[in-house]
């Protein structure tokens, strides 16, 4: 099983459990998510749900051999009906408190998954890299309205087109993330946090969380990128970028 998922008192935990790969995520495991965020939506004994992930990185972004395969469905009419998309639109509207627990390597959508989350623990070494600009790609999951909302302009137009990886203590100074912890500590802060909020009146929660942002919003930015981002994944810059990463030795 790529997504591991564990109901614990009334918190979901969606364990990424693919690190062979970087937990470089694949269509089966987009539906597998979004199906888990959207059931725990619905769940009244469900009031919060952490994102953790197996292993040294928390998530190498889109898995490319399987973007590569999916590309045909991607460009397809309907953009909500590919997994991807799924994901995002369970991400965006998903009503509850969100904590994500990242060790290590993030890259693409697993930073950008972290905009939506409304608590973010990171390990010392967390390296959190943007690397769209770099793969001829636009950045996705509503990023390019969240993030210079969250950081500014100037540190995520610097961030998405410069290419280095932001750290953790960076990206805690910039209001990114909450913690940053030893890397044994990771889940168990996340799911310590997420405990924390049980406490609370889930109704006065739910409605802060919708007072703090407006997922119609963000949702239109997510489909407008993603109109540009499957366009682009044809190019002749985003071709060759995927195909070195394939092809390396
Ligand atoms: N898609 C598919 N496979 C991936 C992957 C991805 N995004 N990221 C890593 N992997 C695979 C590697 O191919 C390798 O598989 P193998 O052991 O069968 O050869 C395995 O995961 C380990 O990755 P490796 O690159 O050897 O680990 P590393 O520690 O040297 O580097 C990363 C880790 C995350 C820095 C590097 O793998 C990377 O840059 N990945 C691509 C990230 C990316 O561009 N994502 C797309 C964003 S839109």
């Amino acid at each position: 099983m790529d997504i591991v998922t564990e109901r614990e008192g009334g918190v979901l935990t969606l364990r990424l459990n693919r690190p062979a790969k970087k937990n470089a995520l694949t269509r089966a495991m987009y539906t597998d998510l979004a199906q888990a965020l959207s059931d725990a939506g619905d769940d009244d004994a469900i009031r919060a749900a952490v994102i953790v992930a197996e292993g040294d990185d928390f998530c190498a972004g889109n898995d490319i051999v399987d973007f590569a395969q999916g590309l045909a469905e991607l460009q397809s009419e309907n953009l909500e009906a590919a997994p991807v998309f799924r994901f995002l639109k369970a991400l965006t509207y998903f009503p509850k408190p969100l904590v994500a627990g990242v060790q290590g390597q993030a890259v693409g959508v697993g930073v950008t998954l972290l905009l939506h989350c409304d608590l973010v623990v990171a390990d010392e070494g967390a390296r959190l890299r943007l690397p769209f600009l770099q793969l001829g790609l636009v950045p996705e999951a509503g990023s390019t309205l969240l993030l210079p909302q969250r950081i500014g302009h100037a540190r995520a137009f610097e961030w998405l087109s410069q290419g280095a990886p932001v750290m953790a203590g960076q990206a805690q100074a910039w209001g990114l993330v909450n913690r940053v912890v030893a890397k044994d500590a990771v889940a168990a802060t996340a799911s310590e946090l997420a405990r924390s909020l049980l406490k609370l009146s889930p109704a006065a929660v739910r409605h802060t969380k919708g007072f703090m942002r407006d997922p119609d919003q963000v949702w239109q930015v997510v489909q407008a990128e993603g109109q540009v981002f499957r366009q682009l994944l044809t190019s002749p810059e985003a071709m060759a970028a995927f195909s070195a990463f394939l092809n390396r030795s």
